[in-house]
C-alpha cells in the first residue's frame, strides 16, 4: 500500500514537473476580459459547466445509441432553455460572445432535432466536433475578470 502511494507522488510530481516546462511558452493571459459582478461571473460559469456536462451526456447517450437520451440532453440546453443569465447581464456581454454563446445552442437545437428524425450516433458525433471549435474558439478570445468593488471611502476623523 505504500509503496504504491510513493508510486503515485513520484507519478504526480513527475507530471507535474512536466506540465510546468510546458507551460514555460505559453505566454501571458491576453485574452480580452469581461468584466462581471462575482454573482454573474458564477452565473456564466455555472452555464459553461453545465454546457461540458451535457456534452458528457451526450458523448455517453451516442456511445450507447440512446439517441433519445441524446435528444433530451441536447435540448436541455438549446435555445428553448431557461436562460439563466439575466438581460442586463447578457448586456454586458460583447456580440461576439452572444453570437458564439448563440451558435453553442441552435447547435444543441439542431442535435436534438437531428437526434430524433436521422437517429445516427455518427452524425451527432460530427456536431460535438464542430460545437467543440465553438467552445475552444471563445475560450481563445476572452477571460472572465471580477469588477473590483467601489474603494472604501474614507473615514472622517
Ligand atoms: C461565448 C463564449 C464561450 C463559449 C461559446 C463557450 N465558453 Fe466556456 N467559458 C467562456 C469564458 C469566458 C470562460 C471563463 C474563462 C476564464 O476566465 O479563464 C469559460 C469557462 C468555461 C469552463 C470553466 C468553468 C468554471 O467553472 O471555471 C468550462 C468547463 C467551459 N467554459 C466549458 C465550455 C464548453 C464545453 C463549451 C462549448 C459547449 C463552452 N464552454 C463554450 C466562454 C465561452
Amino acid at each position: 500500500m505504500k509503496q504504491i502511494f510513493k508510486a503515485t507522488l513520484v507519478g504526480l510530481a513527475a507530471s507535474l514537473a512536466m506540465s510546468s516546462a510546458a507551460a514555460l511558452d505559453i505566454g501571458t493571459d491576453e485574452r480580452m476580459k469581461l468584466v462581471l459582478r462575482p454573482d454573474e461571473r458564477h452565473l456564466v460559469l455555472f452555464e459553461m459547466r453545465s454546457f461540458l456536462h451535457t456534452l458528457q451526456v451526450i458523448s455517453d447517450a451516442a456511445l450507447r445509441e440512446d439517441m433519445q437520451a441524446v435528444a433530451d440532453a441536447a435540448r436541455s440546453m438549446g435555445s428553448g432553455a431557461a436562460n439563466l443569465i439575466p438581460p442586463l447581464t447578457v448586456a454586458k456581454l460583447p456580440p461576439t460572445f452572444q453570437m458564439l454563446a448563440g451558435t453553442v445552442h441552435t447547435t444543441f437545437d439542431a442535435m436534438a432535432l437531428d437526434a430524433e428524425s436521422l437517429g445516427d450516433p455518427v452524425h451527432t458525433q460530427r456536431q460535438m466536433t464542430q460545437m467543440l471549435q465553438t467552445c475552444n474558439a471563445c475560450h481563445g478570445i476572452y477571460q472572465v475578470a471580477v469588477e473590483e468593488p467601489f474603494p472604501r471611502l474614507k473615514k472622517k476623523r
